[in-house]
């Protein structure tokens, strides 16, 4: 057969039969890379005969096997726990903490089967260096300095580990692919060949990927439809605060987060992330908004600060973290509109502090009074968080699993929700939080700054 190459786009994988400067899909530029696809499809060959289709309730309905990290966050976020013959992805920026977390789980995995740790980037002294400061030794962590694809399966064939940690994919490299290590058709390439083992050998196998700074792992988006779970670690490096995020989950929810801490001697796990998250909460201070956030199953407390300046250039600068742009453009418009503020002219940044990342309306209430309350330079109280998503017309919506979040601020100590009016009329709340029904925008701004 006639050997064809293909075209594939680092940043979004798509694959196209000629080269382009810019992605057809994707819009990138200078992100063709060529590969040999006759060279990556070397899969092991199953004959029909081993494998027939079955009637569906024929099939077993046998559970998949887990077993715990030893860090309830990262099981959490797995879905509770790992799974047998799966491959998950880690996926993160340099330095935030991937090696070290897979690192911490070998401490209590260890002591129900083997790991085989293979590494590319650090020696085998690093490691050793890094376990002493975690406090793990087991002689049933087996750490591999190696960065050939081949002799790293090998070497997994040999042992039989029940779990394989490849760190990371980017180092990892194919004698049968004559491209770079790094390059999309090697990550591809190692991830399907580790994936390949996982699922023959029934172990289970952990891949850190390096994301650039589009937030992409390594370019490629490749590997996320390859593997079972993708799993982010996120987080900004000068803080100690970490979100394991789930992205994807073929065996469970996609919305859970696990919550970290980086300390002196590893990751220390926050089973209560809402104290950590209003931690150096600034009290009597304009521009700042308690709201409650569902990630997963768990009610989370979030603080979103706003600074709302008059602009200092021609064209009013706007941006915001933690927090959807397009959503904060569209609270500010609703904000001028319906709550009779001139806005035009500021200059607005919105933030939410301790590095997590809101995408639930039910947020759009404090992120408008935390913009009102900067214009207005009127702190809001102390004991005051507000939950409830915001209309076009000003109108506010209720928000889902409203009594979770309303347990979740009593619990934090706030003494008053401001929340929309329909959701004012739920029974059975807690005693010690007062609500304030609300039917707009205009109202909610009257009610927390004229306090
Ligand atoms: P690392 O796990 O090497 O990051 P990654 O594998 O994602 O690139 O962690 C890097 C950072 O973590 C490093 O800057 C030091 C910090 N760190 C601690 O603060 N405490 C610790 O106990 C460890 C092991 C690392
Ligand atoms: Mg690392």
């Amino acid at each position: 057969m006639k050997s064809k190459t293909v075209f594939c786009c680092s940043e979004c994988g798509n694959e196209f039969p000629k080269w382009s400067g810019k992605c057809q899909i994707c819009g990138a530029w200078n992100a063709m890379t060529e590969i040999h696809p006759e060279k990556i499809t070397q899969k092991p060959g199953t004959s029909s005969a081993d494998n027939p289709a079955v009637p569906i309730n024929e099939v077993s309905e046998e559970n998949e096997i887990r077993f715990s990290t030893g860090m309830p966050e990262f099981d959490r976020a797995l879905g509770g726990g790992a799974v047998r013959g799966s491959l998950v992805l880690i996926g993160g920026a340099p330095g935030i903490g991937k090696s070290t977390l897979l690192l911490q789980m070998c401490g209590s995995v260890a002591e129900n089967g083997k790991i085989l740790y293979v590494t590319g980037e650090e020696s085998r002294r690093q490691i050793k260096m890094r376990s002493g400061r975690l406090g793990i030794a087991n002689e049933n962590l087996y750490v591999l300095a190696e960065t050939d694809l081949e002799a790293a399966l090998e070497i997994t064939e040999k042992l039989e580990p029940s779990v394989v940690i490849i760190d990371s994919v980017q180092t990892l490299c194919s004698a049968n692919l004559n491209s770079a290590p790094g390059s999309v058709g090697q990550v591809k390439e190692c991830a399907s060949a580790v994936m390949r083992a996982a699922k023959t050998k029934n172990l289970t196998a952990f891949i850190i990927g390096h994301v650039n700074k589009e937030g992409a792992i390594a370019g490629p988006r490749v590997l996320e439809h390859m593997v079972d779970c993708v799993l982010y670690f996120e987080g900004v490096s000068s803080t100690p605060n970490r979100i394991l995020r789930a992205v994807k989950n073929r065996f469970g929810s996609t919305n859970e987060i696990g919550v970290f801490e980086m300390a002196q001697n590893g990751l220390i796990q926050v089973s209560n992330p809402s104290e950590m998250l209003l931690a150096g909460r600034p009290r009597d201070v304009s521009g700042t908004c308690v709201t409650c956030v569902i990630e997963g199953s768990r009610p989370i407390m979030a603080e979103i600060q706003a600074l709302v300046t008059p602009a200092s250039g021609n064209v009013p600068r706007r941006n915001s973290n933690g927090i959807d742009y397009n959503r904060v453009m569209l609270m500010l418009a609703v904000l001028e509109k319906r709550g009779g503020m001139v806005l035009g002219g500021c200059d607005t940044y919105v933030n939410v502090a301790g590095g997590l990342e809101l995408d639930e309306p039910a947020a759009d209430l404090a992120t408008v009074l935390a913009m009102a309350s900067s214009y207005k330079d009127k702190p809001i109280g102390y004991d005051v968080a507000a939950i409830g998503e915001v209309g076009l017309t000003g109108e506010l919506r209720p928000a889902s699993s409203t009594g979770n979040r309303l347990s979740e601020i009593a619990r934090m100590g706030f003494k008053y929700c401001v929340l929309p009016v329909r959701d004012g009329e739920k029974s059975n709340l807690p005693e010690t939080l007062k609500l304030i029904p609300v039917k707009n925008v205009r109202d909610a701004v009257y009610a927390v700054l004229s306090r």
